[in-house]
């Protein structure tokens, strides 16, 4: 087995490169391509955001089709993927759409001072992990490939996105552009300030652009281990 989940970024952004703006679930895509993203949810193992995207978003985080449930019961799966969290401030709400929907394990990774709290606030919801002195994407994504994660889908926020890209720990970037500005620098952006594997010198390899509606589809390949498919 691979050391960590094949891994997969999927994200919607702004023209000018925003996620969202101060509105909660500011919808950037259309719904045939969130019907895209439904598959590839029902694809993965897991799904993990950051905490300030469950505390803004109150995202479910399901796969919304019945007959792509109906496809994972019957491999044995539940119905929807297992869902990740990662928090430090542990100011997440155990009533929130993360916890309460959806039949797979949750689980929030936080650092060793914080795991006590932690666990008085949201077990028995989710189980809660120690990821040390400070969590590391890297180390998370070994120990998601240990708790059997073979497909991992990171689906945000910006703070999120940038660790994951940063330590090289992306195999495959699926990125929507919607057809409008944000027009906010403080809203939150596709990433924040970083040195990505990716430069002038070093070019990601776009592997397929799709026209879905008003919404384009980019994919990258970021790593040997990308599946065109
Ligand atoms: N357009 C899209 O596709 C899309 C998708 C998802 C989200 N969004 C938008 O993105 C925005 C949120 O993005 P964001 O960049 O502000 O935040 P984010 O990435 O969702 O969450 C950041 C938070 O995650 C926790 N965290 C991240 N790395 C950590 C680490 N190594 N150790 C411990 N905790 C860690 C911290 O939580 P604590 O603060 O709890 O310590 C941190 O403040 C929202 O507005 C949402 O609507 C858009």
């Amino acid at each position: 087995m691979s050391d960590r989940p094949y891994t997969l970024l999927s994200c919607s952004v702004s023209l000018d490169g925003y996620l969202g703006d101060q509105t909660p679930r500011l919808a950037l895509s259309n719904e045939a391509d969130f019907d895209r993203v439904d598959e590839v949810r029902a694809s993965c193992d897991a799904i993990m955001v950051g905490a300030v995207t469950v505390r803004t978003d109150d995202p479910r985080l399901l796969v919304r089709s019945q007959a792509r449930r109906d496809r994972r019961t019957a491999r044995g799966l539940a119905p929807s993927p297992m869902k990740i969290t990662v928090t430090n401030r542990v100011d997440l709400d155990a009533r929130s759409n993360f916890f309460t929907t959806g039949e797979a394990e949750k689980l929030v990774y936080t650092s060793s001072p914080r795991v006590a709290d932690a666990r008085a606030r949201l077990e028995p919801v989710a189980t809660v992990v120690d990821g040390g002195r400070r969590v590391r994407m890297r180390w998370l994504s070994e120990d998601l490939a240990d708790r059997g994660v073979e497909r991992l889908m990171v689906e945000g926020g910006g703070v999120v996105h940038t660790q994951f890209l940063a330590d090289d720990l992306v195999d495959e970037l699926q990125l929507v552009v919607a057809p409008f500005f944000v027009g906010d620098s403080s809203a939150p952006r596709f990433v924040t300030d970083g040195r990505f594997p990716w430069n002038a010198g070093r070019r990601a390899k776009l592997s397929e652009v799709r026209q879905i509606g008003d919404v384009v589809l980019l994919r990258y390949g970021l790593s040997p281990r990308f599946r065109e498919d």
